[in-house]
């Protein structure tokens, strides 16, 4: 089986690479390759490479900045996207995709994990954009595969955004500044690994659709920072804050916290508890080579 990886060198891609090279021959594929933003580049590539199985894993990732320039959002999350799926379905190649739990968010007042089958409702263009390109993915093939996901942090760090929230934390406590982080967002930060493994073995069983990927569990950002501090035996001055306080310019869910039910019912071992990736994704970047 061949396997073209798009956003190759991105913080989920360099995980997901060597579990795919499991399953088959995988080739990386970079911006300078295909480029989402500028459609003509994209049939060209997939029929180039001529893949059994093509795995996106590139996105425009600016949540905020998205507000301000949307369209930029939706040329690589919904136009590109769309153009991919088309390129795929031509030459019978099956996409696999990665969306977010942002394409929730309307309602406020949800306390239980969200599922494939209820109705999301995006509330930044972000979210908009990247429900727009989950759709084409699933209209263009039965067999396609679109991977909601949460929170990401991996050792490689998104590249777009430089770094995770993980090290942000780590960096702004090694600077002694005060923190204050938002209390009213409760979701799931999820460790790359366990999703890059949680999404190999779906692509394994061949598996299509839409599905909730996840580390067990909830909490809110504070929360992760508290957990990320205990587990570092660092105390720096940490404060809750409303998502008002904190003025960010894109509106983000209070709750969106996904179910991994349907993950779990077709055999796929739902991923860890969020506070046992944590402390994996710690050991795993003590030991990084610098
Ligand atoms: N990060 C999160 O917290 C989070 C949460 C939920 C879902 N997701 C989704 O998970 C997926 C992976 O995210 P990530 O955190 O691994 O992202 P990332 O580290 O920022 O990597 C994104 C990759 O996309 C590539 N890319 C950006 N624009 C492109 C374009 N126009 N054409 C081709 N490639 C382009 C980048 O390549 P260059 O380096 O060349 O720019 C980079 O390799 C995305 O679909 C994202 O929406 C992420």
């Amino acid at each position: 089986m061949k396997i073209a990886v798009l956003g190759a060198a991105g913080q989920l891609g360099r995980d997901l690479v060597p579990r795919l090279a499991a399953l088959g021959d995988v080739v990386p594929l970079s911006r300078a390759d295909l480029d989402l933003a500028r459609p003509e580049t994209i049939a060209p590539a997939v029929a180039a490479h001529r893949p059994d199985v093509f795995v996106n894993c590139a996105a425009y990732n600016f949540v905020d900045r998205a507000e301000t320039e949307p369209e930029a959002a939706v040329a690589v999350n919904d136009f590109g996207v769309r153009v991919l799926a088309q390129a795929c379905q031509t030459i019978w190649a099956k996409l696999v995709h990665f969306s977010t739990d942002y394409v929730f968010g309307l309602d406020e007042r949800r306390a239980t994990p969200l599922s494939e089958t209820d109705a999301p409702g995006p509330v930044s263009w972000y979210g908009t954009s990247k429900l727009r390109g989950e759709r084409h993915v699933l209209d263009a093939g039965a067999n396609n595969l679109a991977v909601r996901t949460c929170g990401l942090y991996g050792v490689w760090g998104s590249g777009g955004k430089g770094g995770n929230f993980v090290e942000t934390m780590l960096r702004l406590a090694a600077k002694g500044a005060p923190l204050r982080v938002v209390s009213d967002q409760r979701c799931t930060p999820s460790y790359t690994a366990d999703v890059a493994a949680a999404t190999a073995d779906l692509i394994a069983r061949g598996a299509g659709g839409l599905f909730h990927v996840v580390n067990g569990g909830d909490c809110t950002w504070y929360e992760f920072a508290a957990e990320i501090f205990r587990q570092s035996d660092l105390a720096p001055a940490l404060a809750p804050i409303t998502s008002a306080e904190f003025g960010a310019a894109a509106k983000r869910p209070a709750y969106s916290v996904l179910s991994t039910a349907k993950l779990a019912a077709l055999g796929v071992p739902a991923p860890r508890d969020w506070r046992a990736a944590l402390a994996a994704y710690l050991a795993e970047r003590a030991n990084r080579p610098k």
